[in-house]
């Protein structure tokens, strides 16, 4: 079992946990990911491992209630427990000294990204954060993001604050005033995602997106998570989450993402029948 020690509440239907796991806070890195199962019948639910406390051994999850098994799990209070954390999973990012990166996260994609920067900043680089949101309500964790941040862009879609735009908006503004970069990593939405690789695409600037297809097992054995990249099969669970963004195949994931919504629905709105309590089948 593991214990929530904090919940936070960043933005509307967007949680902080911090939850005591020694052992995964001793492995975890940034770029990787946990499977959590809060209670017997609960769903397997991936989640980023959005940062870690190797001395007061617990790890951070930040997520966001979007169908039955988050909204679950947001029930959960300081001091319940979670049933089961498998972690750490995937691959961890490749940080070292590479000159100027460029980290973008969009919405609750901040969060996984927010480690990826302190790496890329304690590695020496030249770290340039975009963080993008609907509105100003939505932006998380802005205030540790500028601590790791040699220069922090902020958009909104209806530029309720920092620039009215999209994160391409801000990036494109880099670009075109002649910064080299040497990186860009994108965590986001995925059409986020993808208009970063395109923005990126015609400089040839390596661009690393993070990848959230519907998962199942996260070792490699279901193939739930499969994902074309440079024409290849990929399995985003054990060969990523992350991947070159130029050449992964964004209309595939996105149609795969999809493949469960009508059952996802019925399993929000499912009400025992016994109990008339509403229940994850
Ligand atoms: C490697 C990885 C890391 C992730 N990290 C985070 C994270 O840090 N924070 C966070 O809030 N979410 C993250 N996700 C997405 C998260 O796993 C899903 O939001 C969650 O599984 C939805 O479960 P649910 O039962 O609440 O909703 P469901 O009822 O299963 O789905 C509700 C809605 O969410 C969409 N959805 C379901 N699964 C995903 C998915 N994998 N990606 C995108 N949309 C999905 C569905 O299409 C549907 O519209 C990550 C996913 C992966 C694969
Ligand atoms: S989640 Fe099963 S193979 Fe990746």
């Amino acid at each position: 079992m593991f214990k929530i020690l904090k919940k936070e509440l960043l933005s509307p239907k967007v949680w902080l946990y911090d939850i005591e796991a020694p052992r995964i806070a001793k492995k975890a890195e940034p770029g990787q990911f946990l499977i959590i199962r809060t209670d017997e019948k609960g769903e397997r639910l991936p989640l980023t491992i959005a940062d870690f406390d190797r001395e007061k051994g617990s790890v951070s999850i930040v997520f966001q209630e979007v169908g039955a098994g988050t909204s679950i799990l947001g029930q959960l209070n300081e001091g319940d427990c979670i049933l089961d954390l498998v972690a750490p999973l995937g691959k961890k990012t490749h940080i070292e000294k590479m000159g100027t990166v460029v980290c973008i996260g969009g919405g609750i994609g901040v969060a996984p990204i927010y480690p990826i920067a302190r790496g890329m900043h304690q590695a020496g680089n030249k770290v340039i954060s975009i963080m993008g949101a609907k509105n100003k309500d939505l932006l998380i964790l802005e205030k540790e993001m500028h601590s790791v941040s040699d220069e922090l862009f902020i958009t909104t879609d209806d530029g309720s604050c920092g620039i009215k735009g999209f994160v391409t908006t801000a990036l494109q503004q880099i670009i075109d005033r002649g910064e080299t970069i040497d990186e860009v990593i994108a965590i986001g939405p995925v059409v986020m995602m993808r208009s970063v690789a395109e923005a990126t695409r015609p400089y040839k600037i390596k661009t690393v997106v993070s990848l959230n297809p519907i998962m199942v097992d996260g070792t490699g054995m279901c193939g739930g998570c499969r994902v074309q990249v440079g024409g290849e099969v990929k399995f985003a669970c054990v060969d990523g989450p992350e991947f070159d963004g130029h050449l992964v195949d964004f209309n595939g994931l996105m149609s795969r993402q999809h493949m469960y919504t009508d059952k996802e629905k019925i399993e929000s709105n499912h009400v025992c029948r016994l109990t008339k309590i509403k229940e994850v089948l």
